[in-house]
Parts: C-alpha cells; sequence; structure tokens
C-alpha cells in the first residue's frame, strides 16, 4: 500500500525540484516551484497519514523560540509521516536562558547532521540568518512580522482547491484584520499576487503598514466595501503579543468595526468562503458561528492542507540537501 502511494508521489514529482535550498520568503519562490509543491501537497493530502519512508533516515529539528501549535504539530507530525526523526528545540532551551546567539544554537544543533530545521522566531530575519550557518536545509516557520511562508501556501492551496484552478486570476481575496504585525499577511499577499488574485486590505488605519501598497493591493478603510463582492473573505488576529491592543480603541469596538459577522459574510459573493491562519480569537476576529462548522468556513481544510504542504517541502528539501552534498563531495 505505502509502495503504491510512494510511487504515485514519484509520478506527481516527475523528477522536479525546488530551485532553492531553504525557504525563508515566498519571493523566493518561481511559479515552477509553486505548482511542484501544489501538485505534490495534494498527492500527500491524498495518502493522508499513511507512514511512508520518503525521509527515512533523516533528522528534522524544530526549533521554535516563539509558541506555536498549529505550525510546530503539523512540521512534526509531517516529517515523522515521511518516516523522518524528529526533535524540538524551543524558547525555553538552555540557549535561549542562558543568552545563546540564534547562529551559536543553531550551528550546534546542525552538528546532530539534521537535514532540515524548521524556525520560527519573534524577531524578523532569523531563519533567514540561520539558513547563512548550517548545512541543513532552513525553512521559516514565522518570523516576527515579516513572514510565514508555509501558511501562505497552505492558504493559497486552499482557495485553488476551491476555485478548481491553477491560479487566482479573476478572484478577489478580501483580508481583513491586523494587516500591520502579520507575518501571515507578508506571506499571504506575496503568493496570491504571484497566482494573479485582486487583493484588497480592510483594517483600522492603525494597523495599515505605511507601505501597505507596494504589494499591489487596494486599501479599504469600509469594511462593508471591501467585502462587496468578495471570492474570499480572510481574516486575521489582532495580535496582542506584538502591541496591537495600542492601536485600536478596545477589542470590542475593533469587532464591531471590523470583525466578520455573518451580516457581514452575506456581502461577499453566495459561494464565498472564510479563512483565517487560526489561532481564531472568536467573536473578535470572526463571530463564533462561523468558526469550525459553518459551511462556509475552511479553517479546518487550512489546517488539513498545512500538513499536506509542509510535507511536501519536507521531502523536496530534504532530497535537494542529499543532491548539494552528493555535488560538494565530487568537487
Ligand atoms: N497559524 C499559525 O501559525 O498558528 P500557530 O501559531 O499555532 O503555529
Amino acid at each position: 500500500m505505502t509502495d503504491a502511494i510512494e510511487q504515485n508521489l514519484r509520478l506527481l514529482r516527475a523528477e522536479r525540484d525546488l530551485s532553492c535550498f531553504d525557504i525563508y520568503s515566498i519571493d523566493q519562490l518561481t511559479a515552477g516551484d509553486l505548482s511542484l509543491i501544489f501538485d505534490l501537497a495534494r498527492g500527500f493530502r491524498e495518502a493522508k497519514t499513511a507512514k511512508l519512508s520518503l525521509g527515512k533516515g533523516n533528522t528534522q529539528i524544530n526549533c521554535f523560540f516563539e509558541p506555536s501549535t498549529r505550525t510546530q504539530a503539523s512540521f512534526d507530525l509531517s516529517a515523522k509521516h515521511l518516516g523522518m526523526d524528529t526533535t524540538n528545540v524551543g524558547g525555553g532551551s538552555s540557549s535561549a536562558k542562558k543568552g545563546e546567539s540564534f547562529i551559536d544554537t543553531a550551528e550546534t544543533l546542525d552538528a546532530y547532521n539534521a537535514k532540515t530545521i524548521i524556525v520560527r522566531s519573534a524577531e524578523a530575519g532569523v531563519a533567514e540568518v540561520i539558513a547563512r550557518h548550517v548545512n541543513a536545509s532552513v525553512l521559516n516557520a514565522g518570523d516576527g512580522w515579516h513572514e510565514h511562508p508555509t501558511q501562505g501556501l497552505l492558504d493559497a492551496l486552499t482557495m485553488l482547491d476551491q476555485f478548481e484552478s491553477d491560479d487566482l486570476k479573476g478572484r478577489i481575496i478580501t483580508i481583513v484584520g491586523d494587516i500591520m504585525h502579520s507575518r501571515v499577511f507578508g506571506s499571504l499577499v506575496r503568493v496570491l499576487v504571484k497566482l494573479g488574485a485582486t487583493v484588497r486590505v480592510a483594517a483600522p488605519a492603525t494597523l495599515l503598514p505605511d507601505e501597505v501598497d507596494k504589494f499591489g493591493v487596494t486599501v479599504f478603510h469600509n469594511i462593508e466595501v471591501a467585502l462587496d463582492g468578495a471570492d474570499v473573505v480572510y481574516a486575521l488576529r489582532v495580535q496582542e503579543e506584538r502591541g496591537a491592543k495600542g492601536f485600536i480603541p478596545t477589542l470590542r469596538e475593533y469587532a464591531k468595526t471590523f470583525g466578520i459577522s455573518e451580516r457581514r459574510l452575506e456581502l461577499a459573493k453566495p459561494d464565498a468562503i472564510l479563512m483565517h491562519p487560526g489561532p481564531v480569537i472568536r467573536d473578535i476576529d470572526v463571530h463564533s458561528a462561523l468558526v469550525s462548522r459553518h459551511p462556509r468556513s475552511r479553517i479546518l481544510q487550512q489546517v488539513e492542507n498545512g500538513m499536506a504542504v509542509r510535507k511536501a517541502l519536507l521531502w523536496l528539501l530534504v532530497d535537494r540537501v542529499d543532491k548539494a552534498l552528493k555535488e560538494f563531495s565530487r568537487m
């Protein structure tokens, strides 16, 4: 059974490789990379929790300097489903407490000959800096206010599958909420623009970065106008841990002005879907009735797609590391 699944995945891959060795920004990914990742992710999604051997003999270190539920569990389970060994190092590790630098910590972990190092940090740029100092392939699992590439990819896959299309041309995606502090926005907007979507953002002026226009989005301060005719309503959390509460009068007033209610969702297209990266703050970002079991909600689908996208990336990157080592040993 697993032999047939692996054979099918190899056929889907068709000997294609990623163009990059580490992933810290969606900017690094070409159109070919995106279609390879989505093709394989669909194959892995079909394989569900099958225990495969595509990554057997390889080690992954999940280095989460900032807490996570979805991303950490998903990277860890994905590696295990590929047959990899994993270990988790967190913000409570002795390195973090004793003042060891990110680079020294990463070089130490790299000495275990890991093939993949997954990095989450409260500061922007940590994954990229680490990638320059280790042999393992480094994947950014969210860095400060900057990017969260695997979240952007799993969101894009969810939308593409909803519309049964290879791109998002002609689709209107309205992103609502705390744009300024959101690394999810940083990756999502980049991948949506690459796929040809029309992106609207709706937020209080105080939660919008000064240069948001540079992404090619249209800014709305009136949420009702922003939602009119949207294909996807994508809500973001007010990120209190990054100081967002200082940029709004109160959470209650934010919810009244920008929270997604059933009435507001009705302003989007009749078949529009609702998405959110999680964790959802119920009745603030999104009305509780819309969150998990609502027919328009794709929030749990996003979580499932996260596993599929991460398995695809890990398989591709582990192979990439093997090939790089082989090329190096031939020099
Ligand atoms: N969406 C997301 O990154 O969630 P976690 O913080 O739980 O990983």
